[in-house]
């Protein structure tokens, strides 16, 4: 007997979608694999770490009226990225999504950054995007409908301190992703940054631990945001799921600050509690 798969929520707003997302053990990625494969889609899961990417597949397998396929993919290499998309293709028929996210970021002050380092950055944040486009455009193109969605940062749009080069990134990213909107319009793909702020994943926490009180690094900067809490990955994933179809219909080029309101002033000390503290 086949076994009986629950939608758990989802709208079934991705059925019969296929998805290529980088970045996809962790985070930002892994929700977004989720909440897509909730909704319908298979999704392959782009990551460095196969064995996590078959758990994470795995869950989603038995969870989910979609499905997943774990792939091996250093998203800096364009051998790996070209390969990761032609397994996604022979494995599910089609391409629909392209999901940007994979990120990394290095902190200290630009002058003592070395070439690799900001060789690296840029390699895994931009030039990967750039990869993954130009292997999936085929089949984009094919799909008649192709909807590819970068993840930016609250970094696109100003600094922050001691991460130069991934500021410098996550900047370049909205020009990549408004040329891809201009010049492919004509094949019928959309493409959409999404600015994500402090959101609670491995590399947030990467980044606070080098703090001598890290909790207390973390309430500093939420001190700094409007609402006063941070993001979940499924609030940022949400977000790309309405760019990865026709709820947003119509938009290409542009950028979607998620940010609980950090953005919204230059000087600002949340005296709390927010509504949004409080336990609901
Ligand atoms: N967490 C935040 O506060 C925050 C804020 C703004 C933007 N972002 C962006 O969100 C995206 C996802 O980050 P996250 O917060 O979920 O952190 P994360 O560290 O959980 O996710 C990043 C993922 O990218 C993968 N990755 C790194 N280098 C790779 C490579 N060479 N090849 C393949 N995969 C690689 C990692 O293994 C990881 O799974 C990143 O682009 C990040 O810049 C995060």
């Amino acid at each position: 007997m086949s076994k009986q798969r629950t939608p758990r929520g989802g709208s079934g707003r991705l059925a019969g979608r296929v998805a290529w997302i980088s970045g996809a053990t962790s985070g930002i990625g892994e929700a977004t694999a989720e909440l897509f494969a909730r909704e319908g889609a298979k999704v392959a899961i782009v990551g460095r770490r196969l064995e996590l990417g078959r758990r994470i597949a795995a869950r989603i397998n038995r969870r989910t009226p979609g499905a997943a396929l774990a792939l091996a993919c250093d998203v800096s290499a364009e051998s790996a990225v070209a390969q990761s998309i032609a397994d996604t293709v022979a494995q599910f028929g089609r391409l629909d999504i392209l999901v940007n996210n994979a990120g990394i970021v290095e902190i200290g002050d630009l002058h003592t950054q070395t070439e690799a380092q900001w060789d690296r950055v840029m390699a895994v944040n931009v030039k990967s995007m750039f990869f993954a486009f130009k292997h999936a455009f085929p089949h984009l193109r094919a799909a008649r409908r192709g909807y590819v969605v970068n993840v930016g940062s609250i970094s696109s749009f100003v600094g922050q301190a001691r991460t130069p080069v991934y500021t410098t990134s996550k900047h370049a990213i909205l020009g990549l992703t408004r040329s891809i909107a201009l010049d492919y319009a004509a094949s019928g793909i959309r493409c959409n940054c999404v600015c994500p702020g402090i959101t609670e994943t491995p590399m947030l926490w990467e980044h606070l631990n080098v703090r001598p009180d890290p909790r207390a690094a973390l309430d500093e900067r939420l001190s700094r945001v409007a609402m006063g809490v941070s993001l979940s990955p499924l609030d940022v994933a949400k977000s790309i799921l309405y760019f990865s179809c026709e709820d947003s219909a119509g938009v290409t080029g542009t950028s979607l600050t998620i940010d609980c309101g950090y953005l919204t002033a230059a000087e600002w000390r949340c005296t709390g509690p927010t509504a949004f503290q409080k336990k609901p």
